[in-house]
């Protein structure tokens, strides 16, 4: 692997275990990342094949070169993971035995500066996964609304100062458009004065929201889920991993529904047909043990949950 791409894999045992228990050995990696799950899959299970998917084209680059050693085990594949069936459309794969989806941002996005996801750095305000497509954070701040930033602020960082600094952000472009994160670092302290919220630096709330955004992280998780609905097998299990408490809570509710086999109003004769399509394995998410927790300090927030497909139709027409 490229030495310039380090990714320290968070709770690699554990997904490892909920993602293998049900047997098979046709796996998806919807976050490929540097490779370092699908590596030790593939290293574990010697019948096992994975396709990889990640919309980062660096990433890519480096898992593949670290994985080429398993030949034709594993296949790589550009793109999101909300995408996942086209993927697999295009693999000759109908159906898969686990999906992994290990979110969030690797280790390499946020530590190379001009990719723009940290305020540690000066840098253009991109924050795309993947660089050759869609809004930059800059085109964001440059463009949306003093409302529709802070919505943005509010929902995906919870920043309690999100109007005041929707409205700075749009007062300051009226003399210059927003370009570099050391500006918008600035201007969050002075908004935010240096009061800590939760002993977080000022800007860490407003730059993860912005990174949410840019990167349509919920919506994607969401479209994965159902996705990955529709491609397990009987039996084949469906493993996340999330870092912040909107991507677990939407998982939790996936999984919650899924398990469910009425959702009638109670006490009343049951005519909705629900079925059960996944049985959960985890009722707590699984979280880092102790030595884990020393070793890697990014695996502190870190959740799994993992469910196990039954043979019920999915729920879920392509597309909803
Ligand atoms: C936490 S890292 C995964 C690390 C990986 N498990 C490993 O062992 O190295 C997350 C990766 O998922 C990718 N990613 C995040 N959201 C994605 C999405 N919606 N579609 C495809 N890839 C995504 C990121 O580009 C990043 O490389």
């Amino acid at each position: 692997m490229g030495e310039d791409f380090v990714h320290q894999p968070v709770l690699q045992r554990e997904a490892l275990s909920a993602l293998t228990g049900g047997n098979g050995r046709r796996f998806l990696d919807g976050t490929l990342g540097g490779g370092g799950d699908t590596a030790a899959l593939l290293a574990a299970i010697p019948e096992a094949e994975v396709l990889g998917i990640d919309r980062d084209p660096s990433a890519l680059r480096a898992a593949s070169e670290r994985l080429e050693p398993y030949g034709e085990r594993f296949h790589a594949w550009h793109g999101t993971f909300s995408q996942l069936e086209q993927a697999l459309d295009e693999h000759g794969w109908p159906m898969v035995d686990g999906v992994l989806l290990d979110i969030g941002v690797s280790s390499p996005q946020i530590d190379t500066p001009e990719r723009g996801f940290s305020f540690r750095f000066d840098a253009p305000l991109d924050m795309r996964m993947d660089p050759s497509t869609g809004a930059t954070a800059a085109e964001l701040l440059n463009t949306l609304s003093a409302e529709e930033l802070a919505d943005i602020f509010w929902k995906f960082g919870e920043e309690r100062f999100s109007r005041p600094i929707a409205r700075a952000i749009v007062a300051r472009r009226q003399q210059r458009p927003w370009e570099r994160t050391k500006e918008l670092a600035e201007l969050l302290e002075r908004v935010i004065g240096h009061s800590h919220q939760h002993g977080l630096p000022p800007p860490t709330r407003v730059f993860q929201a912005l990174r949410i955004a840019v990167n349509h992280e919920l919506e994607e998780l969401t479209a994965a889920l159902k996705a990955a609905e529709r491609r397990l097998v009987p039996g084949g299990r469906l493993v996340v991993i999330s870092f912040h408490s909107l991507e677990d809570r939407i998982v939790k509710q996936f999984f919650q529904h899924a398990a469910l086999s009425c959702v009638c109003p109670p006490g009343m004769p049951c005519t909705c047909h629900k079925q059960v399509t996944f049985r959960i394995l985890t009722r707590k998410p699984v979280m880092a043990s102790p030595e884990e927790l020393s070793a890697n300090s990014r695996s502190a927030c870190a959740k799994l949950r993992c469910a196990e497909r039954s043979s019920a139709p999915s729920e879920w027409l392509t597309g909803s």
